[in-house]
């Protein structure tokens, strides 16, 4: 695992990758540019890149024996301390080229999820990422289970015959048995949370996008949450949920979620299926786009699938395209608000654009607020404390034993207030 490290300590990292039948060459430099940006991340010093042309990855080296030989050369003589592919790596090529290269030999995957344990804070994060990591570890046990805690003793941990192996692969198993027992509880707190929210019927918007777009700057700017907002992919792992109150008093719940990247392995989508549940419980998306990046057609593609995954596609969502202090060609911007009809441009970083932002969310929930006026005996105490609560009260006068109301609400409790409405 690579840790971050004082800076002099920084692991030297060399990156390799494949250019495949079906893979141009376009394609390749940029997911080499994204394992690059990876690698910082982790807290990692590239040293150096090689790219290799085969029409597949061979089985035993994933890259030809030859140049495999040739890396170990230019790994001594550059003192790199790992070696990162950008594809997930099989078991036995992984533990062929550690062999061979006497160095650490990471993959893409194990790259992100490492990440990803680095950033995580809360206990259910801490809990998601352990469980990918253990997942992905299974199946590699034999040539990582020197990584793993040793320290059996006691009665009944080492059968006869049994060799370390097999007692390491049993405790990642139980391990992971516990972790999913604990992650099933964390759910059955979130959902409880949930319904809490519900019971306030406040719209939820969840802020989606690709990693490093700006989801937390912009978070941070309408709140004042503190979400970290680091240069760095992935900062934040943990959804956080904060309330803004809109021009018109209405007020939302916007969450923060993890950011989203191309061929996010599966393991990982699996294991924050509990934090990503908040994308498909969201009312409406905020897809936060960083216009300033040069693949940002592909980034806004690859989160769209992500949210295909995760069945919430085809949700009310409102386009915001950052970062544009950035931007070499102003036009961009207009370009794309025009392509992309309702979403908006902005600097997060600056706050220019944020009047229009708040205005297009606010009428993208206005379908959430209804005019309603109410005449409501004082004796129903509850319902006139419910339009408190779940609505906005513009004028509010006592008639002999009425009040009477009159207040944004929310669809569904004007519906629950039929028998109230003053005509
Ligand atoms: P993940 O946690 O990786 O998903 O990232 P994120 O989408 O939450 O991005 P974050 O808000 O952490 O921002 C990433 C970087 O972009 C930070 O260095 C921000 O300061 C910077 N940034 C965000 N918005 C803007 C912007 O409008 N302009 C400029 N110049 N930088 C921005």
């Amino acid at each position: 695992m690579i840790e971050t490290k004082p800076k002099k300590q920084a692991e030297r990292a060399l990156l390799i990758g494949l250019e495949q039948n079906g893979v141009s060459k376009w394609d390749l430099r940029d997911s080499m540019e994204e394992l690059r940006e990876l690698a910082s991340s982790a807290g990692a010093e590239v040293v150096d890149t090689v790219t290799q042309k085969l029409p597949k990855p061979t089985a035993p080296f994933y890259i030809g024996k030859g140049k495999a030989e040739a890396i170990r050369d230019s790994v001594q003589s550059q003192r790199v301390t790992s070696v990162i592919f950008n594809d997930e790596l099989s078991p036995a090529q992984g533990r062929n080229l550690e062999n061979l290269l006497s160095r650490k030999v990471l993959d893409r995957t194990q790259l992100i999820l490492d990440i990803f344990a680095q950033r995580a804070r809360s206990r259910e994060g801490r809990l998601q990422i352990e469980l990918a990591q253990l997942q992905y570890l299974l199946p590699r046990l034999t040539r990582m289970w020197h990584h793993l805690s040793r320290q059996t003793g006691g009665i009944g941990t080492r059968g006869p015959g049994e060799t370390q192996l097999e007692v390491d692969r049993r405790r990642v198993q139980e391990r992971i048995a516990r972790l999913e027992r604990e992650l099933e509880g964390v759910r059955k707190v979130r959902s409880v949370q949930r319904q809490g929210r519900k019971r306030h019927q406040w719209p939820v918007a969840a802020v989606v996008g690709y990693t490093n777009a700006g989801k937390s700057t912009l978070l941070n700017l309408m709140t004042g949450a503190d979400v970290l907002a680091v240069d760095k992919l992935f900062a934040t792992l943990d959804p956080t949920t904060r309330s803004f109150t809109l021009p018109n008093k209405q007020r939302v719940l916007l969450t923060d979620t993890v950011g989203f990247l191309r061929n996010l392995p599966h393991t990982l989508i699996e294991s924050f299926k509990a934090t990503l549940e908040e994308v498909s419980e969201a009312d409406l998306l905020i897809h936060v786009v960083d216009l300033s990046h040069p693949r940002v057609d592909e980034q806004m593609i690859a989160v769209d699938s992500v949210i295909k995954e995760l069945n919430a596609f085809g949700k009310q969502t409102l386009i915001v395209f950052n970062k544009i202090d950035l931007l070499e060609n102003p036009d961009l911007a207009s370009t794309y608000c025009r392509r992309f009809p309702g979403s908006v441009a902005i600097s997060a970083k600056t706050g220019h654009g944020i009047d229009e932002f708040v205005d297009a969310l606010q009428s993208a929930l206005s379908a959430w607020r209804l005019r309603s006026h109410f005449r409501v005996p004082l004796s129903e105490s509850n319902f006139i404390a419910e339009i408190h609560r779940v609505g906005h009260v513009l004028e509010l006068r006592y008639e002999n034993e009425y009040a009477v109301i009159t207040a944004h609400v929310p669809p569904h409790l004007e519906q629950k207030l039929t028998g109230f409405i003053a005509r």
